[in-house]
């Protein structure tokens, strides 16, 4: 509907005779108004008249001028607005051939790769000595999402992930790693890592020249010292394995897996750089550079380097900030990361910004709430750490009780699936598990906490991830049962009458400009209720539209909306990762 917006607000604007943009328009609350709305207020404050006599005036004179886009909307004053409505015509006749176009789920709203720029997009990180836990979904699922919609949306994407893998504690990691080698088993998992992190500290209160060893042992891998590096490599190896299955389960991939560590070599002359700047204070023995927000209040100081002359983990995002514009020149950087690191990211924005680096103003934090959980038994669990795989596995066996309950008597019509009847339990509890669980952290604002209550996420019904893949499969089924294609034939658009076609249609059309505010926001949510919103309109039309009537064409006709509709919902859940199950 953007094009339509562009077109009402150049209308307004020849008539007004004064520039008039896209963003003075309003969108009218009750749908039936119109699609789009001229506030009259500002002029009639001008003008010392009445709102809505203005808006009658001026709804007038643009109808009866002979503008070019005059023919894609009847115009009409209701009260103080000047209310535009697209026909039927041009709405049918823009949207339906682009949807249909091409294979598949098309390519409706995909704009020229790399026409908008550069984004490097970082998400997920993980620490490598623990697993994966839920709230790290957080920024996984939003980043996902985001770099998806992006490309779509014509912007060269960098996914970045940027693991937590340097650091004292990794140290401590490498030394605990050789000290315990003998009782691990031959493979080891991020648990028997985390097994070998709880014992170094146990052992630490008998030895504390365990602590000693463990800083001197970062402060070797710094030095890139052989034997402390391969131990720690181990490490690294070890939950990269693991987290690698986890993103595939999850359908999500990343250009570059930079660690801190990536960036180990280019700390040293940092500092260097900072104090040939003049920029580093010396404090306390520690190295900090004093800095404030971008509104120039003071906030704590960025601390760079330690006593014992070790990195920490703000040296390690400079560099890395630095290092991807010399390597990107991106347009934009966003940090997918929860908000309790606000406070560390201002201080990184305030030194780039005191180093002179006007990109700076480009880059972004994109903060992220936690979880939790509404059964006791989620959130009491050892040590309050929730894991990933604990939480799809709960939703598992959800899925597979309802979806069973839903089917058994059937089962008969599955057998065709890989695998017959359970094969099909299987395959899609699994799709049904992950499409609950993403669509519900990403339906959440993304700086708020999300409420985790199982039965609630896993519904079929209300506005959940199970409900959408229902939506997307009816279509489906529809379209199966018709046993024909919905073969795209334009000829047949003037077919499409019903009020609930058109509203459907000029849903459908809001695809693109529900990307760019998601983009714009940083906020899966807006693609979420849109979502929603085409399977309420769907609902409605499938209700009041008989799809297979005994008029073939009508019919025909009927189906290219259900496909339409099938393609931009399939779409989107790509975009947003629910997965498509084919039945349910
Ligand atoms: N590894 C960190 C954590 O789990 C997140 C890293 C965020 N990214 C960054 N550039 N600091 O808390």
């Amino acid at each position: 509907m953007q094009r339509f917006a562009i077109q009402a607000a150049e209308l307004i604007a020849d008539s007004l005779g004064k520039p008039f943009t896209v963003e003075e328009l309003s969108i009218p609350q009750d749908r039936t108004h119109g699609d789009f709305a001229f506030p009259c207020f500002k002029m009639a404050k001008e003008l010392r008249k009445a709102p809505p006599e203005i808006a009658k005036d001026f709804a007038s004179k643009i109808q009866s001028s002979a503008h070019k886009y005059l023919s894609s909307f009847t115009v009409a004053s209701v009260g103080p607005f000047v209310n535009f409505t697209v026909t039927r015509e041009a709405a049918m006749n823009a949207f339906l051939p682009q949807i249909l176009e091409g294979a598949d789920c098309g390519s409706f709203g995909k704009l020229k790769p790399g026409s908008r720029g550069k984004w490097t997009l970082e998400f997920s990180s993980p620490n490598i000595a623990k697993p994966f836990n839920i709230y790290h979904l957080r920024g996984t699922a939003l980043g996902a999402a985001l770099s998806r919609a992006g490309v779509h949306r014509g912007f060269d994407v960098v996914k970045i992930n940027h693991l937590g893998d340097w650091g004292t504690q990794y140290g401590k990691l490498a030394v605990a790693f050789k000290l315990y080698k003998n009782e691990m088993p031959a493979n080891p998992t991020i648990p028997d890592l985390v097994n070998i992190y709880v014992k170094f500290h146990q052992d630490l209160e008998k030895d504390p020249t365990l602590e000693d060893q463990a800083r001197q042992a970062f402060v070797n891998l710094e030095n890139n010292e052989p034997e402390i590096t391969a131990l720690w490599k181990n490490c690294v190896e070890i939950a990269l394995k693991e987290f690698t299955a986890t993103y595939k389960r999850l359908d999500i991939e990343f250009d570059h897996y930079w660690g801190e560590s990536f960036y180990k070599d280019l700390l040293k002359p940092l500092v260097q750089k900072l104090k040939d700047q003049k920029l580093l204070v010396e404090s306390e023995g520690a190295w900090i550079v004093p800095v404030t927000d971008r509104e120039g209040r003071e906030i704590p100081p960025c601390i760079l380097e330690k006593k014992d002359g070790a990195s920490i983990y703000a040296t390690r995002d400079l560099a890395a900030a630095i290092y991807r514009h010399d390597k990107f020149k991106f347009d934009r950087m966003t940090y997918i990361v929860g908000q309790e690191q606000k406070l560390h990211f201002q201080q990184v924005f305030g030194v780039l910004r005191k180093m002179g680096f006007e990109w700076e103003k480009v880059c972004e934090h994109v903060a992220t709430g936690l979880y939790r959980f509404k059964d006791a038994k989620m959130s009491t669990r050892k040590g309050n750490f929730v894991t990933l795989d604990s939480v799809l596995e709960e939703a598992k066996t959800k899925s597979k009780e309802l979806l069973i309950a839903r089917t058994q008597d059937t089962r008969t019509q599955y057998q065709d699936f890989p695998g017959g009847y359970d094969g099909f339990i299987e395959e899609t509890s699994e799709a049904v598990a992950i499409g609950a669980v993403v669509f519900h952290d990403l339906s959440t604002d993304p700086a708020r906490d999300v409420e985790f209550d199982l039965d609630r996420v896993v519904s079929f019904e209300g506005e959940t991830g199970p409900y959408l893949q229902y939506a997307y499969i009816r279509c489906l089924s529809i379209l199966r049962k018709a046993g024909r294609d919905a073969d795209f034939n334009p000829a047949l658009i003037a077919r499409l009458t019903h009020p609930a076609e058109l509203t459907l249609v000029k849903q459908l059309g809001l695809f693109g400009t529900h990307l760019d505010r998601t983009l714009n926001f940083a906020k899966a949510s807006q693609l979420c209720n849109f979502l929603i919103d085409v399977s309420k309109d769907f609902g409605h039309f499938y209700r009041e539209c008989h799809v297979m009537g005994d008029d073939p064409e009508l019919t025909s006709a009927r189906l290219m909306l259900v496909e339409s509709t099938r393609r931009i919902m399939g779409l989107g859940m790509k975009i947003l990762g629910v997965p498509r199950p084919s039945r349910m």
